[in-house]
């Protein structure tokens, strides 16, 4: 990263900040045609942002600063982008023509998705039979983290695609009142469960698969059968099979595929087995769209670029620590979920690849839901809260199911609040509407400052013709690069989580506090609450 350019991006937003977007629209009526792109059936519309020439000039040499351009085409070729795992990140191979992968590799993954594809017609055909000869009538997904969150948020995006010949359910949480719900309404006789876990060793998911086996059998389903009930998808093919899964049940991962950018990989399967093979297959190429335009496109005209470069522009010079993404399409309603573990995991780093210390803020948090919800629970302090957030709005232009003018008022509401958050209303407006109703001056006085909306908030918005498989593929790669050009700014590893293990190891010693006489090594405050439990037990 080169300092000068940082300075210099310091001092410009000090200028750029004390400017009304809006004026900005005033100044320039080509401002939109400027500032907005199409790729990949996306379009975004970047305008609404405390951004010039001069922003977009000095983001772009901070870019080549930090060898982006290269550093992209290490991720796309197979470099050991990695680095604190010695492997490449090469989810981008599962959506294209296999590029970085040797020939053998290639013939695996082939294979496994042409298993994908007769495994999905098997069920959909009712040919894959359980233990009492019937077909499989629901799926269940036992996975967490990228084994979950990928698959359940693009199987309820694609929703209109639904192949409706078997259902297809998701139990992530350890917590069994979610792996009860499920059982209390499935079939063991016509229920098959994919055990999704790239290690096969995750804590939640082991337990979750063991309680669904002790269901199966408990309600007579014989060991020499339970094989009809499960399958696997693991890098782990010897825990797997230890579990009891038969061998060529199970679909094949790699370690080159992070738990998180893995729902191209088998992982995948519930979205296939919802959708079907072709529309995975669909999502897969919209997915390499997007990646031939990352890897193609200037950076002025890169989307996932200009998309993690207004990341850093905020979060490093404006300060702001939370993102907000907005979906208006009900069906992307899980989006923000799946992208919190996306941005967040990949990006919650605090040393750089060489183990130093960041130089600068990295990652905040990110949050959202689907609107128009939003607007009736935290869009006040969007509006009128004292914290500056910039914010992503998703919006497709047609609706799957139109129901006379709801899905255009959908799309207004999406618009409307752009144009608020960025107009905002003033006191003198307000003081001028209160005498026009004739209010007294006294009220006037006491009440407009209640009603002034600062406005000059930031956002993007992006829209497409429709939520697609394709259009869909595109999206999640855009966020995918999105999160990795940020890392090459930061000079983070995205491809690492080694935060999350500490919490793994630690939950093994309360575990054994609670299960023990005496409580162990830990904390007095751990301890008091491990008391706490004990005691009150039944
Ligand atoms: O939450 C941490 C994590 O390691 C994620 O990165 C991963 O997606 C998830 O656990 C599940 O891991 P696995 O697929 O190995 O069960």
């Amino acid at each position: 990263m080169d300092k000068e350019i940082w300075q210099a991006l310091e001092k410009h937003q000090t200028g750029i900040a004390a400017l009304r977007i809006e004026k900005l629209f005033e100044d320039d009526p080509e401002r939109f045609e400027k500032y907005s792109l199409e790729a990949a059936g996306l379009m975004l519309d970047y305008s609404k942002n405390f951004i010039t020439e001069e922003t977009l000039e000095l983001l772009n040499h901070l870019a080549e600063s930090c060898d982006l351009a290269s550093r992209i085409e290490d991720l796309l070729t197979g470099k050991k982008v990695n680095n604190t795992e010695d492997r490449p990140a090469l989810h981008t191979a599962l959506r294209g023509d296999g590029d970085g992968l040797d020939a053998a590799t290639r013939k695996i993954v082939n294979e496994t998705f042409s298993r994908m594809g007769n495994f999905v017609s098997q069920l959909h055909n009712g040919d894959w039979l359980g233990a009492s000869g019937n077909p499989i009538t629901d799926v269940v997904n036992i996975g967490i983290g990228g084994s979950d969150l990928g698959p359940v948020m693009a199987s309820t995006a694609l929703t209109p695609y639904d192949q409706k010949k078997v259902g297809v359910h998701f139990v992530s949480n350890i917590d069994p009142e979610q792996l009860s719900e499920q059982l209390e309404v499935l079939d063991p006789y016509t229920t098959l469960f994919i055990v999704s876990s790239k290690s096969f060793s995750t804590i939640e998911t082991r337990m979750n698969a063991e309680s669904a086996r002790e269901w199966c059998k408990a309600n007579g389903i014989k060991q020499e059968d339970i094989g009809k009930h499960f399958v696997a998808v693991s890098t782990n093919i010897k825990a797997a099979t230890g579990f009891g899964i038969a061998e060529e049940n199970i679909f094949p991962m790699w370690d080159w595929v992070g738990g998180r950018y893995s729902l191209w990989s088998a992982i995948g399967l519930p979205i296939a087995i919802k959708v079907g093979m072709d529309n995975f297959n669909a999502m897969r190429r919209g997915g390499h769209l997007m990646d031939q335009h990352f890897r193609s496109a200037p950076f002025r005209e890169n989307m996932p670029v200009l998309l993690g470069l207004l990341s850093v522009w905020y979060t490093n010079f404006f300060k702001t620590e939370t993102q907000i993404i907005i979906p208006y399409d009900y069906n992307l309603n899980k989006f923000p979920s799946y992208l919190q573990q996306l941005e967040m995991e990949s990006n919650g780093k605090s040393v750089t690849r060489d183990g130093k210390p960041v130089a600068c803020m990295t990652k905040g948090a990110i949050f959202g839901e689907a609107g128009s919800n939003t607007q009736h629970s935290f869009h006040q302090l969007l509006h009128q809260g004292t914290h500056c957030f910039p914010i992503d709005f998703i919006v497709p232009v047609n609706s799957h199911h139109p129901i006379g003018a709801q899905h255009d008022y959908l799309f207004a509401n999406c618009l409307s609040q752009t144009r608020a958050l960025m107009k905002g209303r003033s006191l003198e407006d307000i003081q001028k509407e209160m005498r026009g109703q004739g209010k007294s001056e006294e009220d006037i006085t006491r009440l407009a400052p209640h009603r002034v909306v600062p406005g000059n908030k930031p956002t993007n918005t992006l829209t497409m013709e429709k939520v697609t498989p394709e259009t869909l593929g595109a999206l999640i790669a855009l966020y995918e690069h999105k999160v990795y050009t940020e890392s090459v700014i930061w000079d983070i590893n995205a491809f690492d989580q080694w935060g999350v293990e500490l919490g793994k190891v630690l939950s093994e010693d309360v575990y054994a506090a609670m299960t023990h006489e005496t409580p162990g090594d830990i904390d007095g405050s751990t301890a008091g609450l491990v008391e706490y439990y004990k005691k009150h037990q039944k």
